[in-house]
């Protein structure tokens, strides 16, 4: 049986609890799954590659099958190298759903890569990593809906 490896793409700057949510319930449907964090050379990130790498490490730590990679370039040309069948997206609202559909078919249309989306916890629905961002500068509280690595990460980021 061939392995059934997903990826889990962002940009995760940084990774917050609606992430783990889609991540912890889609890694028992798959041998493996990969957060990969894309690098995207028109977005500037709060946080380098590396360091938002080494805080979803932490997170994910107790899902033994959750692997964490980056890539820079397209999303299909790095399922291609690592023998990736699957795209895992979350759907907070309506409102993502025109443009994942966009990406679901574009990436399908270019390798036939298939994309399962997960609606996320009504919970994490109006979450964001841009919206905790923008709290957290201005001394908002967001530890409802970060990990508390992120949340320590996010407080020494902002802390003058
Ligand atoms: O967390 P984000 O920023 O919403 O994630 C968007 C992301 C990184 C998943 C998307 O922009 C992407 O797949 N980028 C990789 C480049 C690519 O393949 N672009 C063509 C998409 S059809």
């Amino acid at each position: 049986m061939p392995i059934r490896r997903a990826v889990a793409p962002g940009s995760f700057d940084p990774i917050t609890l609606g992430h783990i949510d889609v991540i912890e319930r889609a890694s028992p449907l798959f041998d493996e799954v990969i957060i990969a964090v894309l690098v995207n050379s028109s977005k500037s990130g709060m946080f380098t590659i590396e360091e938002r790498i080494a805080l979803i490490k932490e997170s994910v730590a107790q899902f033994p099958n959750v692997k964490v990679d980056s890539w820079s370039g397209l999303l299909v040309d790095y399922c291609e190298q690592n023998k990736i069948t699957a795209i895992i997206k979350g759907l907070r609202a309506i409102s993502d759903f025109d443009y994942e559909l966009q990406m679901s078919q574009m990436n399908f249309q270019l390798k036939g890569v298939e994309t399962f989306f997960m609606a996320t916890k009504p919970d994490y629905s109006f979450l964001s990593s841009s919206l905790v961002k923008e709290i957290a500068k201005y001394g908002g509280d967001v530890s409802s809906w970060v990990p508390a690595n992120v949340l320590k990460a996010l407080k020494s980021r902002f802390k003058s």
